[in-house]
């Protein structure tokens, strides 16, 4: 067995632990960061697109932002259509000139892994039988194979930024968690189309056939989902299929869809889920190993960075100043923000969907909603300013 050491032990190479590798070196704290799938499987697996400001804004004092800078595109508002109408949310006005960047997780991740690897940093892609141990101790160790060698790495810290189906949160004993769980009767099919997005800014559409929502990568690529079951078989769905419906859901007057080749298509199920606290010992969670929101209201990757933000503040305070003080508080602060997200996307969710129990009630009390959202400044203003991102709280 190979023993190594370092300071911060990480284990996945999504947005957060990616963003957490790097916010510890500029903090001059090293890290390894482990990774079981292959760097071009997790530079081009198709996820989120939506950065808030508070994204954008860190990437960019990490410098990591240039590309995004000249790629992205800048929104400052959203549509929402009912009834065949649409009607538009300001974010700009509403926010005080905030507004949404959409760049793919993806670009973001080719961008973070770029700057990792220039600065010398360690990100090991296709490791495998990862796994932690004496979590209890003052010593933390990470143990995995690679190139068919067993390894051993005595860390200060762990982080558990392997996502829902990680390893991590299932290593801390079950008596010292508590899981909060949702599952929705409904999923996402979604594809990524070589089309002009058909509108400037993102539309979501309530419609009597289920939720549709417009979205977009580059002025060429069109990203689009449909609500649909969420075991739904995707073989069932031809493009001709898939465009029609979407058509169908999307329609308004003096409007119309441009269609394009499908280059990419899946089925996302949904659920929210949170676990309390997101620390045991030396093992801290973050990201969708902590927490999963449904996507109505673009925020997993986001959630996932405002928690290293914070952990990665505690770390620096431990080595700088030998004070567990902001750590110990990590889950707290943390999970004060994760439930104010939850709730938003819990809302977006259930305003937009059609549910498999709803009645003509439910229907109408929908509308409605959607109704007073766009038509009170208060309400809109409300939808504005989660969207566009809930500042972080002072760590003071
Ligand atoms: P992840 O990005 O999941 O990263 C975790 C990493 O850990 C992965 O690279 C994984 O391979 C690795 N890993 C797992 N187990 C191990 C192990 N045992 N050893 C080593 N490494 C391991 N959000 C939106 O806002 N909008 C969307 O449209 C959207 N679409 C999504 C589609 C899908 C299919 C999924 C799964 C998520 C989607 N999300 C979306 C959510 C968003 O992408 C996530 O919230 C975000 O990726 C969270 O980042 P993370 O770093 O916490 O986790
Ligand atoms: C996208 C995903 C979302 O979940 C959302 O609410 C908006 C946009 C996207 O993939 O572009």
């Amino acid at each position: 067995m190979n023993v190594q050491r370092t300071q911060v032990g990480i284990i996945g190479a999504g947005p957060a632990g990616l963003v957490l590798s790097h916010l510890l070196h500029l903090h001059g704290i090293e890290s390894v960061v482990f990774e079981n799938r292959s760097r071009q499987h997790v530079e081009e697996r198709v996820r989120a697109g939506v950065l808030e400001q508070g994204t954008v804004d860190l990437l960019t004092q990490m410098g990591v932002g240039e590309r995004m800078q000249r790629e992205g595109l800048v929104h400052y508002g959203i549509e929402l259509r009912f009834n065949g109408e649409g009607h538009r949310i300001d974010f700009k006005d509403l926010t005080g000139g905030k507004g949404i960047t959409i760049y793919a997780q993806a670009e973001v991740l080719k961008d973070l892994n770029n700057a990792r690897i220039a600065a010398g940093g360690q990100v090991l892609f296709e490791v495998e039988d990862v796994a932690v141990c004496d979590l209890e101790s003052s010593h933390p160790k990470i143990r995995y194979r690679k190139d068919a060698t067993d390894y051993e790495l005595h860390c200060d810290f762990i982080a558990g930024c392997d996502g829902y189906h990680g390893i991590c949160r299932p290593s801390i004993p079950s008596h010292a968690l508590t899981e909060y769980d949702r599952i929705y009767p409904f999923g996402w099919l979604g594809i990524l189309a070589e089309a002009p997005p058909s509108s400037h800014e993102l539309i979501y559409a309530y419609h009597d056939r289920g939720f549709a929502l417009l979205s977009m990568r580059t002025p060429h690529i069109s990203r689009l989902y449909l609500q649909c079951q969420p075991d739904e078989d995707i073989e069932t769905w031809s493009d001709d299929r898939i465009w029609h419906e979407l058509h169908t859901r999307l329609v308004s007057s003096n409007w119309k869809l441009t269609e394009g080749p499908v280059l990419q298509k899946g089925v996302t199920g949904m659920r929210s889920f949170v676990v309390e606290p997101m620390q045991y010992h030396r093992l801290f969670l973050a990201g969708d190993s902590a927490h999963i929101v449904p996507p109505t209201g673009a925020k997993g990757l986001n959630l996932a960075v405002s928690d290293v933000q914070i952990l990665a503040r505690g770390l620096d305070e431990y080595y700088s100043k030998c004070s567990l003080r902001l750590l110990d508080r990590y889950s707290e602060i943390c999970l004060r923000r994760v439930w104010k997200v939850q709730r938003f996307s819990w809302w977006m969710t259930s305003m937009l969907h059609r549910f498999t129990d709803d009645n003509p009630f439910d229907q109408r009390r929908q509308l409605a909603e959607l109704d007073y959202v766009t038509s009170s400044r208060a309400a809109s203003k409300s939808l504005a300013e989660n969207y566009v991102g809930l500042p972080l709280d002072p760590l003071e």
